[in-house]
């Protein structure tokens, strides 16, 4: 059986990464295999997780987007990659991207979508404006990405509550810990069964 073929897209810390690795080497992921990290930019640790589990990584650091789309389709076509994960990958990919790999591209939001989503917010934002509106509940949802900004098929959700005396970074955290960290594995094996089975029929 050939596996779905999977490419990590990071910016940053890369906790969402490593739950993925961890997931593939306790043999939650068997439908896929994580072939490639691609990083928007160089010296972040997501690199360094992805070296410490002997996955290959590529940096592409083009500013012009047309460009950065250009390299990062055959970075991508070169490795046969069927799945792009999106894990705290901070550039937004245009039309052409999203067409070319529809239903193919998932991504992972600290929030449950259609709350808190949408242009603009990202990290600690997302957690703000849910603790200024005063939700008593939040978490993450894993979805499929279109041309709209967290606004494809929705995967996988899961709640987390917001404590009194919650924070930001605080309320961060627990979302990560107790939500984007289980489902984004979850919804990766979910998605990679399907395609690996699309493959091997051909
Ligand atoms: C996560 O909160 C994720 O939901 C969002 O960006 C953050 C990335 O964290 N898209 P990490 O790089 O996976 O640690």
């Amino acid at each position: 059986m050939e596996k779905t073929r999977i490419a990590v897209l990071v910016s940053g810390g890369g906790t969402n990464l490593e739950a993925l690795l961890c997931a593939k080497e306790n043999g939650k992921i068997p439908h896929g295999d994580i072939c490639l990290v691609v990083s928007s930019k160089q010296g972040v640790f997501a690199l360094e997780r992805a070296k410490n589990h002997n996955v290959k990584s590529v940096v592409i650091e083009q500013k012009d987007k047309e460009l950065f789309e250009n390299e990062l389709i055959s970075t991508l076509q070169n490795e046969k990659i069927d799945l792009v994960v999106l894990a705290g990958f901070l550039k937004i990919l245009t039309e052409r991207f999203t067409k070319l790999y529809s239903n193919r591209i998932i991504n992972v939001h600290p929030s449950l979508i259609p709350s808190f989503c949408g242009n603009g917010f990202y990290g600690l934002t997302v957690h703000e404006k849910a603790l200024d509106y005063g939700v008593k509940v939040t978490g993450a949802t894993v979805h499929f990405v279109n041309e709209i900004p967290d606004g494809g098929k929705i995967i996988l959700q899961k709640s987390v509550n917001v404590c009194k005396n919650d924070t930001p970074e605080k309320l961060q955290k627990r979302v990560m810990k107790q939500a984007e960290w289980v489902i984004l594995p979850k919804a990766v094996e979910l998605v990679s069964k399907n395609l690996t089975k699309e493959k091997n029929k051909k």
